[in-house]
């Protein structure tokens, strides 16, 4: 695939390495050329650093990996309001919570993902990657024995499809919760885990060992 990645900070390098390696084409780029040259030279595997225009043209998908009060200002950096990402798969991993506390920051009832498909009109915005720490996807616990979940949520099927790869390609399984009118909760989960961790508590084991159901015998 060829894949556009908007920041060159942690999460942005740790994916980037990771598709990369997996074969795809990534291109990067943010407000500062200079950091997305430095991070692309680090990175290697012909890592591209371009203008945060190019980051999003003719991409299979585009994840937006800056802070959550930055969102508005590269998206309208992009032109994302022109239409340019439409039918763009665009993979929103921010958390919008206070930090140390996990109080969503974002209005009561909104939500990030959902704020993300207004300012990018037309673009396929799926919620991914944005409970687990970057080094999850260059440096898993246990050498990447154990597969982590990645719960997505997303109203079109080809982009969860799309993103679904991408989270194979650095070592999860991709669990597609709902549509975006779900979203909240998925983001409501990454305050309750960091609220937890920074109370002292070991966030696993404030949730239940749940049997799965096997939907294919289930009916
Ligand atoms: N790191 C993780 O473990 C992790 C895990 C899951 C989800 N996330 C989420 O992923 C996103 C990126 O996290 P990160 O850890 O990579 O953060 P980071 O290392 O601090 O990098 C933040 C990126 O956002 C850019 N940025 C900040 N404010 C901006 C603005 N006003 N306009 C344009 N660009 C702006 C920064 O540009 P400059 O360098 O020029 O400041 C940088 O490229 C966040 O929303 C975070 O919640 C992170």
């Amino acid at each position: 695939m060829r894949i556009g990645i908007l920041g060159t900070g942690t999460l942005a390098a740790a994916l980037g390495e990771g598709w990369a390696r997996a074969g795809h084409e990534v291109a990067l780029g943010g407000r500062s050329q200079v950091k997305a040259e430095k991070l692309a030279e680090r990175l290697g595997h012909s890592m591209l650093a371009v203008p945060p225009r190019e980051v999003v043209i003719g991409r299979d998908a585009v994840l937006l990996a800056v802070s959550w009060d930055g969102v508005e200002d590269t998206l309208n950096s992009v032109g994302a309001s022109d239409g340019v990402l439409d039918g763009t798969p665009l993979i929103d991993p921010t958390n919008a919570v206070a930090h140390g506390v996990g109080t969503l920051l974002t209005g009561y009832g909104e939500s990030m993902a959902g704020r993300i498909a207004r300012l990018a009109p037309g673009a396929r915005v799926v919620k991914a990657f944005h409970l687990f720490p970057a080094d999850q996807w260059t440096s898993p616990p246990n050498g990447g024995q154990s597969h982590v979940t990645v719960a997505m949520c997303g109203d079109d099927e080809t982009a969860l499809h799309v993103v679904g790869e991408l989270v194979r390609d650095v070592g999860g399984i991709p669990a597609t919760l709902g549509a975006l009118d779900r979203v909240r909760q998925l983001e409501e989960v990454a305050g309750f885990v960091i609220g937890l961790a920074f109370a002292g508590f070991d966030p696993n084991s404030a949730v239940p060992q749940v049997p799965s159901v096997d939907r294919r015998t289930s009916s």
